[in-house]
């Protein structure tokens, strides 16, 4: 079966040509004599009407399937593409035929015509795509996913793919989802154990502890040490308990890694990125962004747009606290050096003092993971966040020590065992190189992009605590 999409149909010739479209009817209007349907297949943010003229004469048939084809329901529909008198839209279809494929009855189908609040789409995850908002949502998601894959791969670096399972804890946070197949409901009763407390993990599948990934980062640094520019991209897991409008348990992952690089290169490629990404939202995803534009947050191109154009500050997590100490009596939780920053400072900075991106580097090594490269002064790290208004962190990443003496010492110091990054330490045993990389969390690029308030709202079905239906 071929069949056209609305999105083709709506940017053809009114040529009087036979069409036929096949979606799910958003909107029904009958005036005396002429019904008006609406529908929508979700290749773009439009619909295409489809107009019947009661004093042209209508087959009975399509009578009788006209009072199916309510809100939700499934149709094909064939007709004459011609122009529209109506504004807003320059064809519509003059329907010779209509079938009803899958009724959606007015009593029970959850979307009807108005609006619904977001909350009440959450619990509607399996319909909800099929709205303005969450459609919109869908094809952002999808092209933005298209735009990192071609950012990378025009500049030489090898998309690679790590694994979902692995045994090491790339942050240190021990935010991780174990995966065992011991069977835990009888935990207490009969799974193995090697001392008085411990679980006998010789025994569980992979033979020892294993985690969903929290970053690909790790596995990431050695295909960098070898094929110089790589990236990942895929899902990644963190038990944090965080019920808030920036976290998901399931987030997706962008972490590049570059050999013979700085953190100067780095910034360097973190900020082309951003600019990269949200030029490609405006340029390729136009309709979309100005629905979020009108409905979701008022102003976001313009603000896009300014930010594209613009040079992303740079200051130091030092600078940083001294801007927040300077108004330290504004804040519930107060700014002090070595402190890790709250929401309500990366709010201060991005939104009060420097009104646009900031990326904030060298952070005090006590808050940063044990990868990061320490700075002479022995109390910094060589990372850097990049912050935004609105959100907060939306990049972390890092220059990495590449020094095999001072990461083992960094190991020991953070109470890690070396024992089991033995594989990452032979890239400084070995061949070691400065690199660098960092990590973007994709659906934090989506509530920047889309404006929306909650990201629980721009991942298809969201993972938090409590949470993972559908
Ligand atoms: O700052 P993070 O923890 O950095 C890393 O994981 C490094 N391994 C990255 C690297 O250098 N390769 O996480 C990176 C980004 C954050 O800035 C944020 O955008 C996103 O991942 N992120 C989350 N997004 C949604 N829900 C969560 N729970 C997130 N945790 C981090
Ligand atoms: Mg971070």
């Amino acid at each position: 079966m071929k069949t056209t999409l609305i999105k083709e149909i709506l940017v053809s010739q009114p040529d009087g040509r036979d069409v036929t479209v096949h979606g799910w009817v958003r909107t029904k209007r009958e005036t005396k004599n002429l019904i008006f349907l609406q529908i929508n297949d979700g290749s773009c943010f439009a619909s295409i009407q489809v107009t019947l003229d009661r004093d042209a004469g209508i087959d009975p048939a399509i009578l009788d399937e006209l009072k199916k084809a309510t809100t939700g329901a499934s149709v094909r529909v064939n007709g004459k593409l011609v122009e529209s008198p109506a504004s807003g839209q320059a064809v519509e279809i003059q329907a010779l035929s209509l079938t009803v494929l899958g009724e959606a009855p007015a009593e029970t189908y959850p979307l009807q015509k108005k609006n619904h609040s977001f909350e009440f789409l959450r619990e509607n995850a399996h319909l909800r795509a099929r709205t303005n908002t969450f459609g919109a949502i869908a094809r952002m998601r999808s092209q933005m996913a298209y735009a990192v894959h071609v950012f990378f791969q025009e500049r030489g670096f090898h998309y690679v793919h790590t694994p979902i399972i692995t045994a090491s804890d790339c942050e240190g946070a021990g935010e991780m989802f174990q995966v065992t197949t011991l069977d835990l409901g009888g935990l207490a009763r009969s799974t193995p154990k090697s001392g008085e407390d411990a679980v006998d993990f010789s025994r569980d599948f992979f033979g020892k502890p294993a985690n969903l990934t929290v970053s690909g980062q790790l596995e990431a640094e050695t295909y960098a040490t070898a094929v110089s520019r790589v990236y990942t991209f895929g899902p990644t897991f963190r038990a944090e308990n965080s019920n808030t409008t920036r976290h998901l348990a399931e987030f997706w992952m962008i972490e590049p890694e570059i050999a013979f690089c700085d953190i100067t290169e780095n910034m360097n490629v973190a900020e082309e990125f951003i600019k990269f990404l949200l030029t490609w939202a405006l340029e390729k995803c136009a309709e979309d962004m100005a629905f979020f534009d009108a409905r979701i947050q008022p102003g976001l191109i313009e603000t896009l747009k300014k930010v594209v154009s613009s040079n992303f500050v740079r200051i130091t997590y030092t600078e940083a606290i001294e801007q927040l100490e300077k108004n330290a009596t504004a804040f519930e939780f107060k700014p002090f050096w070595g402190c890790d920053l709250q929401s309500e400072h990366e709010k201060y900075l991005t939104e009060i003092v420097y009104k646009g991106p900031v990326i904030v580097t060298d952070y005090p090594r006590e808050i940063k993971a044990f990868y990061m490269k320490l700075n002479d002064d022995g109390k910094t790290v060589r990372a850097m966040d990049m912050l935004v208004p609105g959100l907060g962190e939306i990049i972390g990443g890092s220059e990495r020590e590449e020094n095999l003496e001072k990461l083992e010492k960094r190991i020991t110091d953070m109470n890690l065992d070396p024992d089991d990054y033995w594989w990452y330490l032979d890239l400084r045993r070995y061949g070691s190189v400065p690199h660098a990389g960092f990590g973007l969390g994709f659906e934090r690029l989506l509530l920047y992009i889309t404006g929306m308030g909650n990201i629980r709202d721009v991942i298809p079905f969201p993972r938090a605590p409590k949470l993972a239906d559908f």
